[in-house]
């Protein structure tokens, strides 16, 4: 059995400029399965509400839902860090708010760290999470639970003043004890600025290649939404039209008589 990364381990591979890669998972198998591809952390992202779910957006992912897919993700990885992603309103409100939710993900659900997304009081919570033995990932750019102020799913940070913006939230979450900060959707350019400014690791989505490492939903990798295909996802295989045509072919061998064979 191999010992199970660490933000020691992400922090060594930022020095050492190795590449960290982080994928979503939301349950036992598929958690088993990129446990044994070898990612270095699992994060049980909010994405959940669309991908598992059916809804329209990350906003009303409970956290029941969330401690719930988590510990079924908990049960089938050994190796890699396991990362639950705190849902809208379960830390906003403050740090002692934030606790009690974060405490729920480690304590309930076998999780080693969270992930926030920014928000108005983001340093204060990160730092008091972190004080406490909660191991905290911020997030910053395109954050989806501010999705109605952004106005749509759009790149952040395009602007000068904004850019800047963003490079004081890195500069203040990496001080709070943040161990990394996912940047998504921003400019391939600021992420590389951002990513050489601060001490600890950047994990990119629809940022470019200079992070210090890489995070992708799993059905995005999969191909197993059939109409939902962002730009900045590769999908490595076709698992819907794979389901698809494994059933159908199940189905006709039910109906001919095919299968189960006749004993
Ligand atoms: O919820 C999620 O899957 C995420 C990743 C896209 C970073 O937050």
């Amino acid at each position: 059995m191999s010992k199970r990364v660490t933000v020691l381990d992400f922090q060594a591979k930022f020095n050492k400029n190795e590449k960290i890669t982080v994928v979503t998972a939301y349950d036992y198998a598929m958690g088993l399965a990129v446990d044994a591809a070898g990612v270095d952390a699992v994060l049980v992202g909010d994405s959940l509400n669309m991908t598992m779910l059916g809804r329209e957006d990350t906003l009303s992912a409970s956290m029941d839902e969330m401690l719930h897919h988590t510990a079924a993700v908990a049960k089938g990885v050994k190796n890699a860090m396991v990362i639950g992603d705190m849902p809208f309103l379960s830390y906003q409100l403050g740090p002692e708010q934030a606790l009690e939710n974060a405490g729920a993900f480690l304590t309930e659900a076998g999780a080693q760290a969270v992930k926030l997304e920014w928000c108005p009081r983001a340093t204060e919570i990160t730092q008091f999470l972190v004080e406490n033995g909660v191991p905290v990932m911020g997030h910053l750019g395109f954050t989806p639970q501010q999705l109605h102020r952004f106005g749509g799913y759009h790149q952040q940070g395009k602007d000068k003043s904004s850019a800047a913006l963003l490079l004081r939230e890195a500069k203040a979450l990496e001080k709070a004890g943040a161990f990394g900060i996912v940047l998504e959707l921003i400019p391939s350019d600021l992420a590389k600025k951002i990513t050489a400014s601060v001490n600890i690791p950047t994990i990119g989505i629809g940022a470019g290649p200079h992070c210090g490492g890489q995070v992708q939903v799993l059905h995005d990798l999969l191909g197993l939404m059939p109409d939902f295909h962002p730009k900045h996802a590769k999908a490595y295989l076709k698992l819907h039209e794979a389901i698809r045509d494994a059933v159908a072919e199940y189905v006709k061998e039910v109906r001919g008589g095919k299968f189960p064979p006749k004993g």
